[in-house]
């Protein structure tokens, strides 16, 4: 373990630097960031992600998954909107048999009353095993994670949406749905992926080109609005890990060169003023009549919500991933936490 330093100086290492703080006896302990995982650990959450969804097909593999993880308890702090990442956090605990409480609305809790983000996050965790929190604020649970593991109970972290700095599972279930439309096509290396839309304050997108350095030989094609192209960060860390770039503003283009494409809605929340009125992001919308310039086993996928990036007609065609994608979370969700609980050997063995 790294030695316990001020957040300040904490918050200057890199991602990689910071690994081993969220690591437990070598066992991933907090999931915090896209840069603490690596190629081994993506393939064997993929493996075991497949294997769980085996399992999970009969009752008795069913009772199986729920007798895992029973002692455990999870609190859900979801202080930011959520549809699918709480609803698959919520039943990916209820799958291995845990229990779980939630806080969604601050204005509920103490800090109301003056109580600080950090007491608050301290005090919860007080009552369970495990915190997955969403946040508007960036690094806000790199932050709580640094927090817990300065006390005599911290518990683990998971990040399940930290502003518009990272969102690392839905990295990992973007992962293991390329991973399987690949599957038979040579897999994820060599493979070209176009992001499209609000790349700038978009937090899965950044997740996912952190995850992609993992893999040999893949070409990323940034395609955005001027304004809102991939962060300076993330592109330095792309040069700095030789991985291939290019930047677009035009959607048709990209189309037929690409394996899959990302689709993403404009992040108004986060405006200032009024921006993102100023930007014609129909030009960022995918119609029934791109499926033409799209390669025959190419996919689309979204993180969702969507708005209108991707017309109500994709959906029938069979490249579209994106209802898959929302399956495909619950399960990398299961597989993290077992793999968290080191249920995943048995898991494995089952
Ligand atoms: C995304 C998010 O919250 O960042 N949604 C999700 O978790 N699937 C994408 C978005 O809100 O645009």
């Amino acid at each position: 373990m790294i030695r316990a330093i001020d957040w300040e100086a904490f918050k200057e290492l890199r991602g990689g630097e910071k690994r081993e703080y969220f690591m437990r006896d070598g066992n991933i302990f907090h999931v915090v960031m896209a840069q603490q995982f690596d190629r081994p650990f993506l393939d064997y959450i993929c493996d075991l992600t497949t294997k769980i969804r085996g399992i999970a097909k009969g009752n008795q593999g069913m009772l199986f998954l729920q007798s895992l993880l029973q002692t455990k308890r999870a609190m859900l702090y979801f202080v930011q909107p959520s549809t699918r990442t709480f609803l698959s956090f919520m039943s990916a605990c209820q799958i291995l048999g845990m229990r779980c409480s939630e806080v969604r609305d601050p204005t509920t809790s103490s800090e109301m009353k003056g109580e600080t983000q950090e007491d608050t996050v301290r005090t919860f965790s007080s009552y369970v095993d495990l915190t997955i929190m969403r946040h508007v604020q960036e690094r806000f649970a790199e932050k709580m994670a640094w927090l817990l593991n300065q006390t005599g109970r911290p518990v683990s972290v998971i990040n399940a949406g930290s502003g518009k700095d990272q969102h690392p599972t839905q990295a990992l279930l973007d992962i293991y749905t390329l991973h399987r439309s690949f599957e038979n096509y040579g897999g994820i290396d060599g493979k070209a992926i176009a992001m499209i839309g609000d790349l700038l304050r978009g937090r899965t997108v950044r997740s996912l080109t952190y995850l992609l350095k993992n893999y040999d030989g893949v070409k990323i094609y940034f395609v955005a609005p001027r304004g809102l192209q991939m962060g300076e960060d993330l592109k330095d860390y792309l040069r700095e890990n030789d991985v291939d770039f290019e930047e677009s503003e035009n959607l048709d283009e990209i189309i037929p060169l690409v394996d899959a494409l990302y689709m993403t809605r404009i992040q108004d929340e986060y405006d200032q003023g009024d921006e993102s009125k100023k930007i014609d992001y129909s030009k960022f919308h995918f119609t029934g009549d791109h499926l033409k310039l799209l390669k025959p086993n190419a996919i689309i996928m979204h993180p969702l919500p969507r708005r209108a990036e991707i017309r109500p007609e994709v959906d029938q065609d069979r490249r579209a991933m994106y209802w898959r994608q929302v399956r495909n979370g619950m399960w990398v969700r299961v597989a993290l936490i077992a793999k968290i609980f080191l249920a995943d050997r048995e898991i494995m063995n089952y």
